[in-house]
C-alpha cells in the first residue's frame, strides 16, 4: 500500500517514534511528509523511511490560539496544501499523525481525491487545546476522514465529547518491540556508577521537560522521601518551555535536592537507563493520551507509578501491574516511592507481571497488523465509491 504520512514536527515526541514504528511496514512505498526539520527526519532516514521535509517555515498556530489567530495560519499554510495535494497523487492514502497534519491533509485529500485517515495522539480537552483548536480537529476530522485511529480509549471519549464522529473511530493502542527492551545486566551497573548513584534508590523521569508532565510534582515528592531517593530526570524541553526548566532548577535549589537530582537532557540510551532505576515515576498533571514511557518502563521490567487520569489506566492494572496515584498529589506519589523502596520483592513481582504482560498487550507486530487491516478497509471502501 503506498501511504503518504504527514506530520508537522521535526523533533522526536511519542507520536513521532509511534509514526516510525508504524512506517517500517511500508517503507518501500510510502513518504513521510515533514513540516519542519530536525532529529525525527534524522531517526527516519536512519531506520530508512523514505522522508521529506515539505516546509521549513513555521506555522505559527498554537494549542490555545483563537478563530483570527487559527484562520490567519490556515491561509499560510495555502502553499503546503498545494504541495501535499500534488504530492498526494503518488499515493493511495493519506495519514496525518498531528493536527497541523489533519489540516493540511483534510484539505489535501479534498484536492487530491485521496482517502485521509487521522491518527489521534492527543486528548482534545481544554487541559491541552482552545476551543477554536478542538472545533477544528474535529470538524475537519468528520467531514474528511474515512478512519480516525486514537491512541486510546480515553483520546477517543474525548474526541467524541467535543463532537467527533463515533462511528469513525477505532483505538489503536501504540506498539512495541519487546526484544528491543532487552540489554545486559551490566550496562545499566556501568550508568549508575557513571552517575555516581550506586548504593541510591534510583526514581527515574523520562519525558519531555514541560509543565504538563509533572516534573515538579516528582520534586516535591523527592522532599518527602528519604535522602537515599535520588532522580533522574531524562528529556528536554522539546517546545520552547525555557521558563518551566529554569523554575525545575530553582525548585531543587529550594527544596535543597541538588545532590539528589540529576538532569540528564534528551537521551536516545532510553533502555540501559531504565534499567539502572529501581522506580519510573509518570507525573502527568493533565490527562496523558497514551503514555508511551509507562509501556516501556513495563517492557524494561522496572516498576512504575504513574498519575491515574488518561489513558494510563488503561496501561495500568493498580496494585498488579504498577502504582497508581491522584495526579499532582505529590504527598501520594512519596508514599508509594518510600513502600517501592521498602518492598523491593513486591516490586519485582509486578515487574515481572508487567514485563509479560506488555510484551502481548502492546507488541508491534499485533499492532502493526491491526493498522493493516484498518487501512486496507478504507482503500477497499474508497475503490467502491
Ligand atoms: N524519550 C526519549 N528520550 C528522552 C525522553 C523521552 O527517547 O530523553 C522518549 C520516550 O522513551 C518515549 C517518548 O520519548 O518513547 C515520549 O512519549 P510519551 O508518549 O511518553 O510522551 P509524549 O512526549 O509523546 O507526550
Ligand atoms: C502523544 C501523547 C502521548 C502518547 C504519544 C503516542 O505524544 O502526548 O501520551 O503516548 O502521543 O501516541
Amino acid at each position: 500500500m503506498k501511504i503518504l504520512f504527514l506530520d508537522q514536527s521535526g523533533k522526536l515526541g511519542g507520536a513521532e517514534l509511534s509514526l516510525g514504528d508504524l512506517a517500517k511496514p511500508y517503507r518501500n512505498h510510502c513518504l513521510v511528509g515533514l513540516f519542519a526539520d530536525g532529529t525525527f527526519r534524522e531517526l527516519l532516514e536512519h531506520q530508512q523511511i523514505p522522508v521529506q521535509v515539505l516546509t521549513t517555515e513555521a506555522i505559527r498556530v498554537k494549542k490555545d490560539s483563537g478563530v483570527l489567530q487559527s484562520l490567519g495560519s490556515m491561509s499560510s499554510m495555502l502553499p503546503l496544501i498545494l504541495k501535499v495535494s500534488q504530492i498526494a497523487h503518488d499515493y493511495q492514502l493519506i495519514y496525518a499523525n498531528t493536527q497541523k497534519a489533519l489540516v493540511v491533509g483534510a484539505f489535501a485529500s479534498l484536492f487530491s481525491r485521496r482517502p485521509l485517515v487521522y491518527h489521534l495522539h492527543d486528548i482534545l480537552s481544554s487541559d491541552h487545546f482552545s476551543l477554536t483548536n478542538r472545533r477544528i480537529a474535529v470538524t475537519l476530522a468528520n467531514r474528511f476522514s474515512s478512519l480516525v485511529i486514537a491512541n486510546s480509549q480515553a483520546t477517543k471519549a474525548a474526541f467524541i465529547a467535543a463532537g467527533g464522529s463515533p462511528e469513525l473511530t477505532e483505538v489503536v493502542y501504540n506498539g512495541f518491540e519487546p526484544n528491543s527492551y532487552k540489554t545486559q545486566a551490566n550496562d545499566s551497573h556501568k550508568i549508575r556508577q557513571q552517575l555516581g548513584l550506586d548504593g541510591k534508590f534510583i526514581v527515574g523521569h523520562f519525558s519531555r521537560l514541560s509543565p504538563w508532565k509533572g516534573q515538579h510534582i516528582l520534586l516535591e515528592a523527592l522532599a518527602q522521601c528519604p535522602p537515599e531517593v535520588s532522580a533522574i530526570l531524562v528529556g528536554d524541553a522539546l517546545f520552547g518551555e525555557q521558563q518551566y526548566v529554569q523554575h525545575l532548577h530553582q525548585q531543587v535549589a529550594e527544596l535543597g535536592l541538588k545532590e539528589r537530582v540529576q538532569f540528564l537532557g534528551f537521551r536516545s540510551d532510553i533502555v540501559p537507563l531504565m534499567k539502572a532505576c529501581d522506580l519510573i515515576a509518570h507525573t502527568s498533571t493533565a490527562p496523558e493520551p497514551f503514555g508511551r514511557v509507562i509501556v516501556e518502563a513495563m517492557l524494561c521490567e522496572r516498576p512504575i507509578v504513574a498519575a491515574a487520569a488518561g489513558g494510563v489506566i488503561e496501561l495500568i492494572e493498580a496494585e498488579k501491574t504498577g502504582w497508581l496515584f491522584s495526579p499532582s498529589d505529590s504527598q501520594q506519589l512519596a508514599q508509594i516511592i518510600t513502600t517501592c523502596r521498602n518492598q523491593p520483592q513486591q516490586a519485582a513481582i509486578m515487574a515481572q507481571q508487567a514485563q509479560s504482560q506488555a510484551s502481548q498487550r502492546f507488541n508491534l507486530n499485533t499492532v502493526n497488523q491491526q493498522i493493516a487491516q484498518l487501512l486496507n478497509r478504507v482503500i477497499f471502501t474508497q475503490s467502491l465509491n
